[in-house]
């Protein structure tokens, strides 16, 4: 049989991600590849008990239908949590659950973008976001990531030129360099795409996982009704129960609430209603304060080894918080050489050119340090200066 798929299937970036993971994941190997959170660290317990709860007490209405946007009571704690958190004004309306924020990135390209339309986004920039957009095969432009963020040159001349319908960024912790925007790129961000007619869509996956605990502005406080601002229970609580959500201005959150409806009707409400009890009686704050501790660590610890026994002429990102950083190689040294080696002596990482959505990359590594304890890091980072070295 010949299958006659649709074009965009063929519009996706060839994507090598599949098969790192399963050499990662070769037993012996010790694996900066992934990006999960450390499983060990969910509250299985609570969990459990919000679940146990949910099935006696209102069973047969959490495994009933249920509407498009969302259990009402778990908007409602999403609305406080950003005004108390982030002062921001967020009424439980303006926010419409969804199966895990990455569900918000197919359905804000299936609002918005028509084959051919461009979209901004950062240099190197999430992979997921890639691909997700890459199905409704716009024309991808990137923007480099400096020092506080984007560079606000290439920012402003992308929005001026090609006027993107949407940019899509990653203000806090991005993922794969673990940079941190400055409080003033932020506003400056806001301002060049005040009145542009190009949305912001701000993806704050890692917002709650600053290693000193202090929440950052989010850019839609300067832009509240050009931002759509997305987040997710997959860090702080649980990334299996699938459970996400945009806040986004009415008239953008109508056209979601049509995709979303038409994809899946809505969220899996057994996990919408567990999660709601377990936020109820569990202290958020205080979990996501302990996490973001141990990551903290981690991180700290990658950083300074890589400082301290790696070869001159490595680099590396100073992550605040999150689950990620980037190395940079020394010149001549790529970053494929790196993948390969490195799993000959038991250590994987990512290598950067999949994050580069319009070419480059090449001498990079992206690090995960949430999912590997102290004694790994220090394992694995010793075999990873070896592997370095050898390629001089
Ligand atoms: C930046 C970013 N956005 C979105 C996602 C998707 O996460 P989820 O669908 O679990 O919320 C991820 C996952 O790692 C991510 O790194």
């Amino acid at each position: 049989m010949k299958y006659r798929f649709a074009d965009r299937m063929f519009s996706v970036p060839e994507s090598f991600i599949g098969e790192l993971f399963r050499v990662s994941n070769l037993p012996g190997i010790i694996s900066f590849a992934g990006g999960l959170p450390d499983a060990s660290l969910i509250d299985l317990d609570g969990i459990a008990r919000a679940a146990r709860e949910v099935l006696e007490e209102e069973g047969r209405a959490a495994l009933q239908y249920s509407t498009t946007d969302g259990h009402l009571p778990l908007r409602e704690f999403i609305a406080a949590r950003y005004r108390r958190r982030l002062g921001i004004q967020v009424d439980p309306d303006e926010i419409q659950i969804v199966n895990g924020s990455q569900q918000c990135l197919d359905l804000t390209a299936k609002i918005f973008l028509n084959p051919g339309d461009v979209v901004g986004m950062e240099r190197p920039g999430y992979l997921g976001a890639i691909e997700a957009f890459s199905l409704y095969q716009p024309e991808i432009c990137t923007v480099p990531l400096i020092e506080g963020g984007p560079d606000p040159a290439a920012f402003a001349s992308l929005i001026r030129e090609r006027a993107p319908k949407f940019f899509y960024g990653i203000p806090n912790s991005q993922n794969p360099s673990g940079a941190t925007y400055s409080d003033e790129r932020r506003r400056e961000i806001a301002e060049i795409l005040d009145g542009s007619g190009t949305v912001f869509y701000e993806d704050d996956a890692f917002g709650d996982l600053f290693f000193d605990g202090r929440p950052r502005p989010p850019v839609k406080r300067y832009l509240p009704d050009g931002t759509m601002l997305s987040g997710s229970f997959s860090k702080i609580v649980a990334p299996g129960m699938r459970i996400g959500w945009i806040c986004a201005p009415e008239p953008v959150l109508r056209q979601f609430n049509v995709a979303k409806g038409a994809a899946d009707l809505h969220s899996n409400l057994l996990c919408q209603m567990i999660l709601h009890r377990y936020l109820s009686t569990a202290d958020l704050d205080a979990h996501v304060r302990r996490v973001a501790g141990i990551y903290g660590e981690r991180c700290r610890l990658m950083c300074d080894l890589i400082d301290d026994i790696f070869p001159p002429g490595v680099g590396r990102t100073s992550p605040e918080g999150g689950m990620f950083m980037m190395l940079f190689l020394p010149d001549g040294v790529g970053s494929m050489a790196v993948f390969r080696e490195g799993v000959r002596q038991g250590v994987a990482v990512l290598p950067d050119a999949p994050f580069h959505a319009d070419g480059g990359g090449g001498n990079a590594v992206r690090l995960n340090f949430s999912n590997a304890d102290t004694t790994s890091i220090r394992e694995g980072m010793e075999r990873l200066a070896r592997v370095v070295r050898s390629l001089l």
